[in-house]
């Protein structure tokens, strides 16, 4: 297999188009301040009682093994077979890190190896002892726009470095131009190099002389014919698609702007002798839905149409793209685009009435009964405005002082949650009647939500 070749270690990257990545992430004040709030906020959102599937037996992490070489054969291995099987998932599931496995066989012997990819964001988690990005599986309901602010707080005061991106790198594998390529559809793709002793070394980041600049598909097309890959990326911001072509030598061409009237999840696409053919599926990005009707952010909507796109493949802008109306469906996968040469064709593609997502995924499960009885709204929204104030408040002082606004607003979520907690403490001391237990419960539960959504917005939007 051909390796990466030169090094220019000086200027960052591994070689010409390969960014090493050395992200800066801090330890300190403000680290342990968002930890001890997300820490009480998980504790009060989460129901410990329902198990974790997707972290226990089968499903659960696995540690990384060194090359095992002389593995036991059943059978003979040809002497003349030489090279490396390497797949590619998530450990643990669904939202896990993106773990290699690889089978060597060289000179009639089998090694197997499994390497973490090493990704920005393992190694901050490493950095940490812990995990501290949001994933894909929390983003439901309440918790989900909670999860979606550490995440944002982390990054706003430089706990978390997001230089280079956040994705886990789980999802396939590609190979192209002489690199092999870990992808996950949020991030830009890892390269990663094969050693002799079928060992596993991630490389860098993949940003083809930075002009990669949004989300590259988990599953690009390499044309076997002319070594070029087609890929996308989608985003939740219009034009929301960027199609590009990659030359055989690895020279990734101009972006194409696909739009499409709203933010859908685009896991994959397909690509003919002669067009690109994306799919506009009713899988929408609704944050709003995620919060007020507790489902996760991405939402299958049953009374839309979908449609294809189909685009010249070399097109250089999404003028001629034409779409096709379809039944209302969801598909996830192609398979087969180079079956019809000549002729676009999705004829193996699986189509799925209602996308399952969320059985696919590892969230925790949030059952807070938010709003449900006048008086916890009431109660919440009074509580909410008189916690908002304090950090009001502190600004204005630290102003004076000259003294950190951040530092200051923090303190008053901290303190709010002081309030709070003493307060649920309190009520459950007493002897209350069971609905009213009930609603001081659901007004405890929604209050510090509230209050870190509208303190941290006001920080945020600063
Ligand atoms: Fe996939």
């Amino acid at each position: 297999m051909e390796q990466l070749k030169g090094d220019d270690h000086e200027c960052g990257r591994a070689s010409s188009d390969v960014v090493m990545v050395k992200p800066k992430p801090a330890k300190g004040l403000a680290s342990k301040g968002i930890d001890w709030l997300e820490c009480v906020l998980v504790k009060m959102m989460h129901d410990s009682k329902k198990p974790l599937h997707y972290l226990s037996g089968n499903f659960g992490p696995v540690d990384e093994t060194p090359p095992i070489s002389d593995l036991p054969v059943i059978g003979h291995l040809p002497e003349c077979l030489n090279g490396e099987f390497v797949r590619v998932g998530p450990n643990p599931k669904f939202d896990g890190d993106g773990m290699i496995h690889g089978m060597r066989i060289k000179d009639g012997k089998a090694t197997y190896v499994s390497r973490f990819v090493k990704t920005s964001k393992l190694k901050q988690e490493e950095y940490f002892g812990g995990s501290k990005f949001m994933k894909v599986g929390d983003l439901k309901g309440m918790f989900g726009l909670v999860t979606v602010y550490m995440q944002l707080l982390r990054t706003k005061l430089k706990v978390l470095d997001d230089t280079y991106g956040h994705g886990n790198a789980n999802t396939a594998l590609i190979y192209h131009n002489g690199k092999l390529l870990a992808l996950n559809e949020a991030d830009k793709p890892y390269a990663i190099k094969v050693l002799e002793d079928g060992d596993l070394q991630t490389i860098g980041l993949l940003d083809y002389d930075k002009r990669l600049t949004h989300s590259f598909t988990a599953h690009p097309k390499v044309d076997p014919v002319t070594g070029e890959m087609f890929t996308f990326g989608y985003a939740f911001t219009a034009p929301y698609i960027t199609y590009r072509v990659i030359s055989k030598d690895g020279v990734m061409q101009d972006p194409v702007p696909i739009t499409i009237p709203a933010p859908v999840m685009m896991h994959d696409f397909a690509i003919t002798d002669n067009y690109a053919i994306f799919m506009d599926l009713p899988l929408y990005f609704r944050p709003k839905e995620m919060v007020k009707e507790n489902k996760i952010a991405f939402s299958f909507d049953p009374t839309k149409k979908a449609r294809f796109g189909i685009l010249p493949r070399y097109a250089k802008n999404e003028l001629l793209i034409r779409w096709f109306e379809l039944p209302n469906c969801f598909i996830f996968h192609n398979e087969k685009d180079w079956g019809d040469r000549g002729l676009p064709g999705l004829s193996d593609s699986c189509l799925l009435d209602v996308p399952a997502l969320e059985s696919g995924v590892a969230g925790v499960n949030v059952d807070v009964p938010m709003f449900g009885e006048s008086l916890s709204v009431a109660g919440a929204l009074l509580l909410t405005l008189l916690i908002t104030i304090f950090p009001s408040f502190f600004k204005l002082k630290c102003r004076r002082l000259g003294l950190s606004i951040a530092a200051f607003s923090s303190s008053g979520i901290i303190l709010g949650f002081i309030v709070f907690a003493c307060f649920l403490t309190i009520s459950s001391q007493l002897m209350l009647s069971n609905s009213c237990m009930l609603s001081l419960k659901k007004t405890a539960s929604a209050l510090p939500v509230l209050s870190v959504i509208v303190v941290l917005t006001q920080y945020l939007l600063q």
